[in-house]
């Protein structure tokens, strides 16, 4: 029996329903064109077309719902013209399930020293060969449209939290409003893929204020938080997503509300609690990559010589293959000796670990005891005495 939502929103290309409240969290169902995603969900990035590390099959085994590209990347190399020819990115990388596209938007702040940005747009100057991209709203749409992800990400102007004067601040948020309108105008496919708008303001409680109203009465079918995760401090943090996840004068509670960047396991937890429904980071497949596994009780670092005889799994209660077949002793000694094989491991096992975890959320919330695992997760992250 399908359950009754208590908040819900109709698109054309996506409906989101609230099917259980605690406090402020809510456990929703996001039916999107390729799959009826369920959120509080964690999305995995895959830049250039690929998680790294992981097959496709991989991932549905893993149960991620949704999966991230990248507009600069994918359109620097092969190019969205052919991977329209091809069927688009879903066929191109043969992944069934839902996909988001990313604008470029924060490509500034992470190349910022190879962007020039102006009212018109960024041009980014390729890391790979100096050759020059420029990306206005309407080329960043017009690429996403070709792309064809479910979800796709309207072109803001990206500043980092911190190191950054107010001007550029207020700037940035009066210029992602003009953008948004730019980008809605030139959005061809309506029908079949779903723009999302992105807050932006930094850390400043009267420019969220202003950008959450702007961007809420373009009546997108879903919402972006923006300009965080960039090294402001946590109480900044949690701050920003409480303003535009509260429930007056926030992101309307009726749509799926996305933290953008945000990949650590208690941030996800508290953003959870918070309201938030999306999150996205490289984090549990970059930190694979460094040798570092995320478990219940925080992180271990498999370089670390005290995992030589350690004949445990990584984490004697993840059903991941990583930890149903290898021992940590054995994953140290890949790691030691810095073989790839480590990086593919233990990516798997982060990526299940993250996805499980946003289960466990989707489940304390409709049985009512988020607080208590809210509770239980901290314990186990910070144990009496740390
Ligand atoms: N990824 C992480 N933060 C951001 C942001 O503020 N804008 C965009 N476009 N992508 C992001
Ligand atoms: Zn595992």
């Amino acid at each position: 029996m399908q359950q009754d939502a208590l908040l819900s929103s109709v698109s054309p290309a996506l409906t989101f329903e609230v099917l259980a409240t605690q406090g402020r969290a809510r456990a929703s169902r996001m039916t999107l064109p390729h799959f009826a995603a369920e959120t509080p969900m964690f999305m995995p990035v895959g830049t250039k077309g690929t998680v790294k590390g992981l097959t496709s099959q991989q991932l549905v085994d893993l149960d991620c719902h949704v999966i991230l590209g990248n507009t600069y990347h994918l359109e620097e190399r092969p190019g969205s013209d052919l991977v329209s020819e091809l069927g688009g990115l879903h066929n191109f990388i043969n992944w069934p399930r839902g996909m988001l596209t990313d604008s470029g938007g924060f490509q500034m702040v992470s190349l910022l020293h190879l962007a020039d940005i102006t009212e018109e747009g960024v041009q980014f100057q390729s890391p790979v060969d100096g050759s020059l991209m420029m990306l206005t709203p309407e080329r960043s749409i017009a690429i996403q449209n070709k792309l064809g992800a479910d979800i796709i990400m309207a072109l803001d102007d990206v500043v980092s939290s911190v190191n950054t004067s107010p001007e550029r601040f207020k700037e940035a948020t009066h210029r992602t409003t003009r953008w948004i309108d730019r980008c809605i105008k030139a959005h061809s496919r309506p029908n079949e893929q779903n723009l999302f708008a992105i807050v932006q303001g930094g850390l400043d409680e009267n420019l969220r204020a202003i950008s959450i109203k702007e961007l809420s009465e373009r009546g997108l079918p879903g919402y972006a938080i923006g300009g965080l995760a960039g090294g402001e401090s946590k109480d900044d943090f949690w701050r920003v997503v409480a303003q535009c996840t509260a429930p007056d004068h926030g992101l309307p509670s009726h749509k799926p509300r996305y933290v953008m960047g945000v990949g650590f396991p208690l941030d996800i937890v508290i953003c959870s609690a918070l309201g938030a429904d999306m999150f996205d980071s490289v984090y549990p497949t970059r930190t694979a990559r460094f040798g570092v596994a995320l478990v219940s009780s925080g992180v271990l670092k498999l370089k670390n010589v005290s995992f030589t005889e350690d004949f445990r799994p990584l984490d004697i209660d993840c059903p991941c293959m990583t930890c149903k077949k290898y021992t940590r002793a054995f994953l140290h000694n890949l790691v030691a000796k810095g073989i790839p094989f480590a990086a593919m491991l233990v990516s798997l096992h982060n990526v299940a670990y993250t996805q499980r975890l946003t289960q466990q959320i989707r489940v304390a919330i409709t049985q009512q005891r988020f607080p208590e695992f809210v509770q239980q997760f901290v314990r186990g992250h910070y144990p009496a005495g740390t």
